[in-house]
C-alpha cells in the first residue's frame, strides 16, 4: 500500500459530561436544565462541523475556494469554545458552597498577589459581569507568570487569551439567567452566581499546573 496515498480520517468524538447541580442557591434546577440543553447543544455541533470537516478533507475537498469549508471552519471555534466554556461553567458550580476562597488558600493568595485582595477582585470580576451586551466574565492565569486577569469574551472564540487558564467562568447571556430573573435583574443573578461557587474547583489550576477542565 502507497504509504502517500489519502487517508480518510476519522474525527474524534467529545461526550456530553454531566452536571449534579440540583439545589444551587438562587439558580433555579429548571435554569439549570435549560441551560445544559443549549450546552448539549454545542456539544453536538461541534461533532457534526468535525465530522463534516474531516469527511471534506477526506474527499480532497479542503480547499480556501471552497466556500462550505471555509464557512465550517470560520464556525468552529464558536462551536467548540461554546461547549468548552460551559464546562468550565458548569464546573466552577456547586451546592452548599463557600462564599469565598478560604482565606490561607493558594486562591486567596494569587487573587490578593494579582488585584489587591480578595474583595478587590470580586468587585472587578463583577463590574464586568454588569456590563451592557451578553457574553462572559472569566477569570485566567497566564501560565508563563502565573499572574491573574479578567476577561470579557463577547463571542466564545473572541477575546481568549491563548494559552490561558480559564479558573473562573461567569456566563452572562441572558439564557443564564432570565428563567430565573428579568433582563435588568443581571446583578441578582452575579450574585447568586458567586453564592454557588465551587472554589476547590477554581483553586485545582493554581495549585495543580496540568489540571485542565473536564474531558469531553
Ligand atoms: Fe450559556
Amino acid at each position: 500500500m502507497n504509504a502517500y496515498a489519502p487517508k480518510i480520517f476519522v474525527s474524534k468524538t467529545y461526550k456530553e459530561q454531566t452536571f449534579d447541580l440540583h439545589g444551587l442557591d438562587g439558580i433555579s434546577d429548571a435554569q439549570i436544565r435549560e441551560h445544559l440543553a443549549l450546552y448539549a447543544g454545542y456539544v453536538k455541533q461541534v461533532n457534526v462541523l468535525n465530522e463534516e470537516l474531516a469527511a471534506m478533507t477526506g474527499r480532497g475537498q479542503a480547499s480556501a475556494k471552497d466556500r462550505e469549508f471555509g464557512d465550517l471552519t470560520r464556525h468552529l471555534g464558536f462551536e467548540y469554545n461554546g461547549m468548552i466554556l460551559h464546562e468550565c461553567y458548569f464546573s466552577n458550580l456547586r451546592p452548599a458552597a463557600d462564599p469565598k476562597p478560604s482565606s490561607g488558600s493558594g486562591l486567596a493568595a494569587a487573587l490578593s498577589e494579582s488585584f489587591g485582595s480578595v474583595e478587590q477582585w470580586q468587585a472587578a470580576f463583577q463590574a464586568i459581569g454588569a456590563m451592557r451586551g451578553v457574553g462572559w466574565v472569566i477569570l485566567f492565569q497566564d501560565p508563563a507568570t502565573d499572574w491573574l486577569t479578567n476577561h470579557w469574551i463577547t463571542l466564545h472564540q473572541e477575546g481568549v487569551p491563548a494559552g490561558f487558564k480559564p479558573l473562573l467562568v461567569m456566563d452572562v447571556w441572558e439564557h443564564a439567567f432570565m428563567r430565573d430573573y428579568q433582563a435588568t435583574e443581571r446583578g441578582k443573578y452575579i450574585e447568586a452566581f458567586f453564592r454557588n461557587i465551587d472554589w476547590r474547583m477554581i483553586e485545582r489550576p493554581v495549585q495543580e499546573p496540568s489540571a485542565l477542565r473536564l474531558a469531553s
